[in-house]
């Protein structure tokens, strides 16, 4: 970052890992399946007979939701991720495949031009500062072969996900047990919730092009980096990518131009081929 060092850039890192590492997180993440939204079947539709049987390197595969999705592109695939308990529930639902522990931002394990296709799903990248995203940027690209493929997910500065409000509440039951029971859980994450809302929601950062907001995921308990389309076609372009990377909006829709409406896009999911 050029711009004077904030708490939230400072803060982010410690605050993120925590909420993924919680038993919470680990379950919810390691049932997850399929894709996220209709872009990312869009943009792993678009790119999977150009790198069928190639090898693909996953950032942050958290409970594995990605591993049958990228292994059915090709077997030649590692993924990794930095929260250890993570690690060890995507190795105990895929005990086959290489998961190693490891951060996006230092890809020295790997060597220059080693893979064709990079993928760092689910927004994973908004959970770092705007320094170590430029880290991670640049390192994906060195890990690429010419001509290979960045898939990321981001979030949307003019989306309608931007500034979450909590919001608190419980999926009603005719069954005065389990709605008791549901009173009580929802009243105990409710305080989690308020707590963590009214400590990082004071950490929120907005600038020029960015901003790092507190997020209504995972109790509130998460700092995340949101981006305006034009700022990260510059980042990409920046470190080394082709000016012209395809674009999918959460909905499915594309993006042609670096100027669409994206009023209505919570994140994108961008194609970035190395020059
Ligand atoms: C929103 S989760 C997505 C998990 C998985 N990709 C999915 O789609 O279900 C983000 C994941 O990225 C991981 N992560 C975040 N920053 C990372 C970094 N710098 N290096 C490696 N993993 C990271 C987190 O541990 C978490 O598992």
């Amino acid at each position: 970052m050029t711009e004077t060092i904030q708490p939230a850039a400072i803060l982010m890192d410690r605050i993120n890992r925590d909420a993924w590492r919680t038993p919470d997180s680990v379950q919810w993440f390691a049932k997850l399946e399929g894709w996220t939204d209709a872009g990312e079947r869009a943009a792993l539709e678009r790119i999977a007979a150009e790198t069928t049987g190639l090898p693909i390197l996953d950032l942050g595969v958290g409970g594995g939701r990605t591993v049958p999705l990228l292994r059915a592109i090709s077997s030649d695939y590692i993924a990794i991720d930095y929260t250890p308990e993570l690690v060890a529930a995507c190795k105990e639902r895929f005990p086959d495949v290489d998961v190693r522990c490891g951060d996006a931002r230092d890809l020295s394990a790997f060597a220059d031009q080693s893979f064709a296709l990079v993928v760092f799903s689910f927004n994973g990248i908004d959970a770092v500062n705007p320094d170590d995203r430029m880290r991670i940027l640049r390192e994906a690209h060195r890990v690429l072969r010419k001509d290979g493929v960045l898939l990321f997910s981001t979030h949307n500065k003019l989306g309608p996900c931007h500034g979450e409000r909590f919001q608190l509440g419980v999926y009603p039951t005719r069954n005065p047990f389990k709605l008791a029971w549901r009173l009580i859980r929802a009243l105990a994450r409710s305080l989690r919730t308020i707590a963590n809302y009214r400590r990082y929601s004071r950490l929120n950062l907005r600038a020029e092009g960015y901003s790092i907001m507190n997020a209504a995921a995972h109790n509130h308990g998460i700092l995340i980096h949101y981006i305006t389309l034009e700022r990260q076609c510059e980042q990409l372009a920046a470190v080394g990518f082709r000016p012209d990377p395809e674009i999918y909006g959460d909905l499915g829709e594309q993006f042609t131009s670096q100027r669409g409406d994206t009023s209505r896009t919570a994140w994108f999911h961008f194609l970035a081929r190395k020059s």
